[in-house]
């Protein structure tokens, strides 16, 4: 069996390192609930990101910043049900990481005892640096963030790319050698030049996954609701739906209530 063939029956942190150094690119998709996260088990995807926008697609916020540590928990742990071959990925959400170090691994250890996860994800870079060590010094593999990091929208101002300007490109690259150094198993890039990704996920070597990041990394990752077309309110160009199934779901809903107004829901044959 060929590298390229190669079935893994489970993911792990060592597989994604397995299919960057067989030039295989990784596939990671965001999933908040039981349902979805078996689905897309099902369909072979590599990685699911319980994603603190949940915070949008789910609660409906404008930023991921309200969305709880308890809430973050009770996502995983309906992921991790519908699971049995993806690698689970969780966001600590904001606030629960950046005080200092201790409560960062008390924010990680909770996610991992009380969901079931298999690893967590940190936004930033020399920041929190402090914050990631711990984590994986107790053991806990981390996937860290740079580029667009949404919890620092405020601190942006605006969703547009990131590291245009060679000041930031120069502090990515650096702390994108440093989460490698400390430990992390892999890299998000979001919303940033392709041609810097590249450059990035060639000198890196732990994956780098990408968001608006060009086809240059070693996987890419979008949120389930946007590339299903649930949610059609978010439109950034790196977005690509799959499926328009806002329109399919709000016809199936509209032929539902007509069917119940007109008493052609339930018949004969769906009643007892
Ligand atoms: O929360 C999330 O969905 C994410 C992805 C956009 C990478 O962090």
């Amino acid at each position: 069996m060929t590298a390229k063939n190669k079935i893994y029956s489970r993911i792990t942190t060592s597989t994604l390192q397995e299919l960057k150094n067989n030039n295989q690119k990784i596939s990671m998709l965001t999933a908040y609930d039981y349902t979805f996260a078996k689905l897309l088990d099902q369909a072979g995807i590599e990685v699911i990101l319980v994603g603190d926008s949940a915070s949008n697609v789910i609660g409906g916020h404008e930023t991921t910043l309200p969305i709880t540590l308890n809430q973050m928990i009770y996502h995983a742990s309906s992921v991790i049900r519908g699971v049995k071959r993806s690698l689970v990925v969780v966001d600590l959400p904001f606030g629960t990481y950046q005080a200092n170090s201790r409560v960062a691994l008390e924010s990680a250890i909770r996610i991992m005892k009380e969901s079931g996860a298999h690893s967590v994800k940190v936004e930033g870079g020399s920041n929190v640096r402090e914050s990631i060590e711990r984590i994986i010094q107790a053991g806990i593999p981390v996937m860290g963030h740079l580029g667009l990091t949404p919890q620092s929208i405020y601190k942006f101002g605006t969703y547009s790319v990131r590291a245009k300007e060679k000041s930031e490109a120069d502090k990515l690259l650096n702390d994108a050698k440093m989460l490698q150094d400390i430990g992390c198993f892999c890299l998000i890039l979001e919303k940033i030049p392709a041609k810097l990704a590249k450059k990035i996920s060639s000198i890196l070597k732990i994956p780098v996954i990408g968001i608006g990041a060009g086809n240059s990394v070693d996987g890419q990752v979008l949120v389930l609701h946007d590339m299903l077309g649930i949610n059609q309110d978010f439109n950034p160009r790196f977005i690509r739906r799959y499926l328009n199934l806002k329109e399919e779901i709000i016809l199936a809903v509209k032929n539902y209530i007509k069917d119940v107004k007109d008493i052609k829901f339930p018949n004969q044959s769906e009643q007892y």
